[in-house]
C-alpha cells in the first residue's frame, strides 16, 4: 500500500545530546565549517585542534577560541581528555591519521571518503572492531533529518523494487584547490562522487557489471567522470560528477511503487516528493534548503550519542555501508583506469 503522508524525522533535538570534548585533527577548510555549525547547534565541546605545527595551531585556536593547541597530530591523539577525534585532512591522509588515532586509544569521526580504497577502510574498520573503539565515516547527508524520513520510506517498501538510481554532482573549484592535486588524490571521484555513489550503493548493493567513461584533466586528476552499474538484478545506478562546474546535484531513486525526486541538492537539507508510480499520490517533505552550517551539526550530535551510548558504529553510516561504496570506487578505478599511485 502506498502511504498517504510521510512520516516525520525521529531525529532527536541535536542540542540534547551529550557534550563530548572534541579534537580537531586538520585545520583546514572543513574543519571550519564543521565548528561553526556544531558550536551554533549543539553543546559539544570543541577543546583541541591539532595542526602540522604549533604556529597554525595556536592561530587557529585563538582564531576559533579552542581551549589547547597541538603542534602536531601525534600530540592531539595523545591528550586523554578528548572523546572523539575528528579527521578532517586530504583523503590519502585519512588512512594514517586515522590509523594513529585508533592506536592511540581514540574514537574517531572521519570526513569522507574514509579511505583511498576498499584495502586501507578495512583495515581501519578491522582496528577499530578489534579494539572495540567508535569509528564513522562523516558522510553528513545521512543524519540529516530528511533522510530519516526516507530511511522510514525505504524501510516501508512503499517504493517497491528499487529500479534506478540517478545521480550526479559538479561544483566549481578554483585551480589552486586540493582536488586539482594528485598528490592528494585530487579528481571528483574520492570527492564530489562521494554523495552519488554512497546512495547508488545503499541503494542498490554492489556493483555486477559496470560501464564509465572518464575525462582527464591537464593537472594529472580526472576532471569529470560518468558510469553505469547494474546490481545483480540487472537494476541501474547512474552517475556523473565533474569539477568543472556547478550542476543541480540532483538524483531520482525509481522504483516499481514510486519514486522519489528532490527539490534541490540531493545531499544537502532541503525538500523532497515522494510519488507513486501511477502519479495519482504526490507526498512533500518540506524544509528549508540549507548547506553545511544548517546541516553538520546532525552529525556531531548522532556521533556523541553513539559514544556516550557505548555505540562502536553509527546506524545511519555504518562501516559496512562504507566498505561497499568503498569497493564500488575500487570497481570504478580499475574500469577507467584511475591510480593514486601520486598520492603515496
Ligand atoms: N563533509 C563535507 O561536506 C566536506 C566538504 C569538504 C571537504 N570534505 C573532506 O574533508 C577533507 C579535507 O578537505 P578540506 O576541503 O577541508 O581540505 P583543506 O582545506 O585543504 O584542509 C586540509 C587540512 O589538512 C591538513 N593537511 C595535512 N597535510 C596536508 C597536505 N599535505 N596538504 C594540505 N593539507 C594538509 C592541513 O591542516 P594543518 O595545516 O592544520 O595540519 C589542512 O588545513 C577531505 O577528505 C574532503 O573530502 C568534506
Amino acid at each position: 500500500m502506498f502511504p498517504t503522508a510521510l512520516p516525520p524525522s525521529r531525529v532527536p533535538d541535536p542540542m540534547d545530546a551529550p557534550p563530548l570534548r572534541w579534537g580537531i585533527l586538520g585545520s583546514g577548510w572543513i574543519a571550519e565549517q564543521f565548528i561553526r555549525s556544531v558550536r551554533a547547534h549543539t553543546r559539544q565541546d570543541i577543546a583541541a585542534v591539532g595542526s602540522r605545527s604549533q604556529d597554525k595551531a595556536d592561530a587557529f585556536a585563538r582564531e576559533w577560541g579552542i581551549g589547547t593547541a597541538h603542534g602536531s597530530y601525534e600530540a592531539l591523539v595523545a591528550d586523554d581528555s578528548l572523546d572523539v577525534i575528528y579527521v578532517a585532512t586530504p583523503h590519502n591522509m585519512h588512512h594514517p591519521h586515522v590509523m594513529m588515532a585508533l592506536e592511540a586509544g581514540r574514537n574517531v569521526l572521519v570526513e569522507k571518503p574514509m579511505a583511498l580504497d576498499h584495502a586501507q577502510a578495512a583495515e581501519m574498520v578491522a582496528l577499530a572492531r578489534a579494539k572495540g573503539l567508535f569509528l564513522c565515516e562523516a558522510l553528513w547527508t545521512y543524519f540529516l533529518p530528511k533522510f530519516d524520513v526516507l530511511q522510514q520510506v525505504f524501510d516501508s517498501g512503499a517504493l517497491g523494487e528499487i529500479k534506478s538510481v540517478h545521480t550526479e554532482y559538479g561544483e566549481y573549484f578554483t585551480r589552486d584547490h586540493r582536488i586539482f592535486d594528485a598528490r592528494l588524490a585530487g579528481g571528483p571521484l574520492l570527492d564530489l562522487g562521494t554523495y552519488p555513489l554512497s546512495l547508488i550503493s545503499k541503494l542498490l548493493g554492489p556493483a555486477k557489471q559496470l560501464v564509465g567513461l572518464k575525462q582527464d584533466d591537464p593537472s594529472g586528476v580526472h576532471g569529470q567522470l560518468s558510469v553505469i552499474m547494474a546490481n545483480a538484478a540487472g537494476n541501474q545506478g547512474v552517475m556523473s560528477t565533474t569539477l568543472y562546474g556547478l550542476t543541480p546535484t540532483n538524483a531520482a531513486i525509481v522504483g516499481t511503487g514510486g519514486t522519489v525526486r528532490f527539490g534541490s541538492e540531493f545531499n544537502l537539507p532541503g525538500p523532497f516528493e515522494v510519488i507513486s508510480a501511477d502519479t495519482t499520490t504526490r507526498l512533500r517533505h518540506d524544509e528549508p534548503v540549507g548547506r553545511h552550517f544548517e546541516g553538520l551539526f546532525y552529525e556531531a550530535a548522532a556521533v556523541a550519542r553513539c559514544i556516550a551510548e557505548g555505540k562502536a558504529e553509527a546506524p545511519q553510516r555504518p562501516l559496512d555501508a562504507t566498505l561497499q561504496m568503498m569497493r564500488l570506487i575500487d570497481e570504478i578505478r580499475e574500469v577507467l583506469g584511475i591510480s593514486w599511485a601520486a598520492a603515496g
